[in-house]
This record gives C-alpha cells, structure tokens and sequence, in this order.
C-alpha cells in the first residue's frame, strides 16, 4: 500500500488512547512499535512479508529476514525472537519450497542472533513470506525518525535501486551480475546499532517501500527540520539507472515520486531519471541516519569495518522549512567513501 494510502487507512480507524507503556505506537508512523517493559527494557515490534523478490528460495527467505529485522536495527533495538508468516499456493509449488524459505530465515536470524519461535502458513493464491520479529531496546535510547536536530550529518549504508533491479528481474531483462548485487544487498542486516549509539544518532529509519526520498520527508516531517540531500552521493546499485531508463520502474516508485513532489525540491541540474530513481520502493535497503555533524566522520570510521554494502554522508539537516526535502546536485562530492 502507498503511504498516502496507508495515512489515510490509519486516519480512518478510531484508535483508543495508548497506555503510557506505548512509546511508539500506530500514531506514530515510525519503523516499528516499542513498548515499555521497564525503565531500562522495551519491546520493539515489527511485521513484515511480501512476494517473491528473487527465484532462489534460499534467498527469498534470508531477504525476507533482514528486511524484517531491519526495522528493529531502525529503532535501536536488539533482535531476540521472530514468527513466520507465509501463504502458500496448494498446487504449483512444491511443499519442499517452502522449508527452503525457512531455511534462509532461519539462518539469517541466526546471524543476528534471533530465535524463531514458530509461525503461521495459510493457502493463498501467491506465494508469500515474510516475518513478525521482536527485539528488545533500552527506552532511553530509542532510534525514532523524530529527533534529527539543524547541523546533523544523513548518512546512508546500502545503495538504492533495488525495486528497479527486481522489476527488471521480474521481467526477465536484469542481468545475472546485477540480480546477484540486489540480492546480497538486500540479504545484509542492518546491525549497525551500536556504532550508531555511540556516535549519539540523533534520528534513524531504514529505506524501504517509500524509498529513499521517501523515508527522508518522513524524518523531515516528524523531526520538523529539513533537509538536504545530495543527489551525486547517494549510491546507487550498478544499472539501476539504465534498467529505470528501459522502462523497469516499480508502480510503488511512481507513487511515492507523487506522494513526496509537493514536500520535495529539486535543483534544476537534478535529472528526471535521477528522481525517480531516488523514489524507488525497495526491500530491505539500508539505514538513513542523522549524527551530530561533528560526530559524523567518527561514524563513518566505526560503520566502515562493519563493511556495510555502501556508506555515504548523502545530506545534512536544515532548520526548514520544516517538512521538506531538498534534492540538490552534488556539493562538494566527498560524501562516498
Ligand atoms: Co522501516
Ligand atoms: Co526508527
């Protein structure tokens, strides 16, 4: 769903007060839920699931994975247990399939150092898969998309383009080298909370279905600052650009290039192509975050032997207009390294 649609679903359900244990709840359109256990603990709470994105079932479920559990990294927590949810066509597909999905959940939740604790398959029309995932987070230093402050560094970790690279795919036009770049992209878990939290980020989404431009007017919105991104240092994935040229543009990047054009502004020398690429609605793609300025190349000498797939300073916070983003061309070009 759009996430002009999905602000208007949730407007339309009459939500009852929230305890004062909730400290994100469904108001609050941030990467996941987080409640108050003590004043030390909080459980943090998202869902996810989708389509097959790549043919290899293995793959699918390792995506499936660090894309559910990115959202816990978002928000500064830990992962400690997950639920699987799949739907699963009754004829087509063999029954095997499915344990191979698992198969690559599991062992990516392993990585992180998470348990599946069960789950729930159903028969559906389309294959599905996806995961409920819990972690655990300290209350006070939550990672939410509202506390991004004028003067902050944006730093990004993986490159963008993967909802080009997957509807290239789908298509049957991706080449073997760029589904291969996709999918070990994708497959990366975003565990990057400790360097993050020493560096004192200040706000932190992950970049997923509204992409790039996207998340950051969401951070733009509720931190109520602006902000800045450069367009020639936001990485990209290798021919993300050409196969959006050839016409492999996912329906959600349309949306979301209508969903943020009357918050987001453009430097003339920015090409169309290059705005929409930076809509594109992707899985499982990298975090957004903002550092203090000061702290920000520090950051960047913590993240850098994690080796995260990319690792670019792509924009700064602004005092305003509070609500927007400005794209503009490259200023100064020493943002990747
Ligand atoms: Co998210
Ligand atoms: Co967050």
């Amino acid at each position: 769903m759009g996430p002009g649609d999905l602000h208007a679903l949730l407007a339309a359900v009459r939500l009852p007060p929230d305890p004062q244990e909730v400290l994100v709840g469904a108001r609050a359109r941030d990467d996941a839920g987080v409640y108050r256990l003590s004043e030390e603990l909080a459980l943090v709470q998202s869902v996810d699931y989708f389509t097959p994105i790549v043919d290899d079932p293995y793959t699918f479920g390792a995506i499936a994975a660090a894309n559910a559990l990115s959202d816990l990294y978002a928000m500064g927590a830990r992962p400690l247990v997950a639920l699987n949810v799949a739907g699963f066509p009754p004829k087509g597909i063999p029954a095997e399939q499915l344990a191979v999905i698992l198969q690559g959940a599991v062992d990516k939740l392993q990585e992180a150092g998470a348990v599946l604790l069960g789950g729930h398959t159903v028969e559906d029309r389309e294959l599905k898969f996806g995961l409920a995932v819990t972690g655990l987070a300290d209350p006070r230093h939550l990672f939410t998309r509202s506390g991004a402050r004028p003067g902050d560094q944006l730093v990004l970790t993986k490159p963008i383009g993967g909802g080009v690279v997957a509807t290239a795919l789908k298509a049957g036009q991706a080449a073997s080298e760029d589904i291969a770049a996709m999918a070990d992209v994708m497959c990366r878990l975003n565990d990057l909370v400790d360097p993050l939290r020493a560096c004192g980020v200040r706000a932190c989404t992950d970049v997923t279905g509204f992409g790039l431009l996207g998340h950051a007017l969401e951070m733009a919105r509720q931190s109520r600052v602006g902000l800045r991104l450069f367009a020639d240092r936001v990485p990209l994935l290798q021919h993300a650009r050409q196969l959006a040229a050839a016409g492999h543009v996912p329906g959600g990047t349309r949306h979301n290039m209508e969903w943020v054009a009357p918050h987001v502004s453009f430097d003339a020398g920015v090409d169309p192509l290059t705005r929409l690429v930076l809509c594109d609605a992707m899985t499982s793609g990298g975090l957004l975050a903002a550092v203090p300025g000061e702290r920000a190349a520090d950051l960047l000498e913590r993240l850098r032997p994690r080796r995260p797939p990319a690792l670019a300073l792509v924009g700064e916070v602004l005092p305003g207009p509070p609500g927007h983003v400005h794209v503009s061309t490259g200023a100064g070009g020493a943002g990747t390294l």
